[in-house]
């Protein structure tokens, strides 16, 4: 049986990105130390290993101890506003941990290394769509936490008998209610967290430079994350390639779009109120996703904005006492 351990699986994206690779029949070592995630899906393949990923003896040895070839590096702080507060915090767990247990990766059975960057690595982009080679410019200690970890993979791995894959996510929005799959952390400041959440929105900043005022994001569902990670896995197994893809939807969403289509699906009103500007909101994020469409042949079949807000809808409904961030962990029971 394949074997694959993902840092970071009790979290948001790793609860799809364990789904999936279950459902390919991998069996999958989750490492979490439930900072923030809660997530424990229930399947018979999967195993829960509640430690910080930068403890390198017992990574490693789980590694080698079980003759684990692959490796998906989720885990991270992500709140790019709280990490200008408290930026040796996400330096420290984003970036240092990463280098020290990049390091050690080419002494074990590890032969493929997948990594969850992020488009806030490129700051904005004044109207175009950011591709693989656009200039980068992270506005926050957590895109710098970022490029730099991809720095460090790029001159680690380079030499060794280990390939990577980095995958720079944008937005990532959505819910996948057949397996109760869904932002279950009821603290991060994304758009749909606060939505589904809430009955009233505050819009901050009305007078960017795009085409309604408000600022504008590529949002791409987890289900499609978790498939990119998928495809990354398979296109290294067959290539031996190192490989950096934008994993995005390409689509361009403002505040007032997303708003707008909300409001057609639910039957309560939500006070809207017009906020001034965030510090640090850069104005337009959209990716070019060319790169990862045709090597991979992604084709992001459910990151539309009806599929997101539906799913995410329904998803509310199915769960409804645990978005409340009061419970503790989370068990999603799987076939
Ligand atoms: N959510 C997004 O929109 C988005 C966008 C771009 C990139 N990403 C990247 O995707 C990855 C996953 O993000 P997410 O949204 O699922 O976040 P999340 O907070 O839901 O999940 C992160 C998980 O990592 C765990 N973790 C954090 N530090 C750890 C440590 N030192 N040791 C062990 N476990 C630790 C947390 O407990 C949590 O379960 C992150 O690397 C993030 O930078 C996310």
């Amino acid at each position: 049986m394949k074997k694959i351990i993902i840092t970071g699986g009790c979290g948001y994206i790793g609860s799809f990105v364990c789904n999936k690779f279950l459902k390919k029949n991998f069996k999958v070592f989750v490492v979490d130390n439930n900072s923030k995630g809660k997530v424990f899906i229930n399947h018979k393949n999967i195993k829960y290993f509640n430690f910080n990923f930068g403890n390198k003896n017992k990574i490693i040895n789980l590694i080698n101890k079980n003759k684990i070839e692959n490796f998906i590096h989720l885990a991270a702080f992500i709140d790019s506003a709280e990490s200008v507060t408290k930026p040796k915090l996400y330096m420290r767990n984003n970036y240092k941990l990463t280098k020290k247990i990049l390091v050690e990766l080419s002494a074990t059975t590890i032969r493929r290394f997948l990594f969850a960057s992020t488009a806030a690595i490129y700051g904005s982009s004044n109207r175009k769509k950011i591709s693989e080679k656009s200039q980068k410019a992270p506005k926050s200690p957590y895109g710098i936490s970022k490029l730099k970890s991809e720095i460090i993979i790029e001159k680690i791995l380079k030499n060794t008998k280990i390939n990577y894959t980095i995958l720079r996510l944008f937005n990532v929005a959505g819910a996948n209610p057949e397996f109760k799959l869904g932002p279950y952390n009821s603290k991060y400041n994304h758009i749909f967290n606060k939505l589904i959440r809430n009955n009233k929105f505050k819009i901050y900043g009305t007078n960017y430079n795009t085409f309604d005022g408000t600022t504008v994001r590529d949002y791409v569902h987890p289900d499609d994350v978790a498939e990119s990670f998928y495809k990354s896995y398979q296109f290294m197994l067959k290539n031996n390639k190192n490989e950096i893809f934008n994993c995005g939807s390409g689509k361009a969403f403002s505040v007032k779009n997303i708003l707008d289509n909300f409001v057609r699906f639910i039957d309560y009103k939500i006070e809207i109120f017009n906020e001034k500007r965030r510090p640090g909101d850069p104005s337009y994020i959209l990716s070019n996703n060319k790169k990862i469409k045709k090597k991979l042949k992604m084709k992001f079949k459910k990151s539309n904005i009806e599929n997101i807000i539906l799913g995410l809808i329904s998803w509310k409904k199915l769960n409804i006492n645990k978005i409340s961030g009061k419970s503790k962990d989370i068990i999603v029971k799987l076939n």
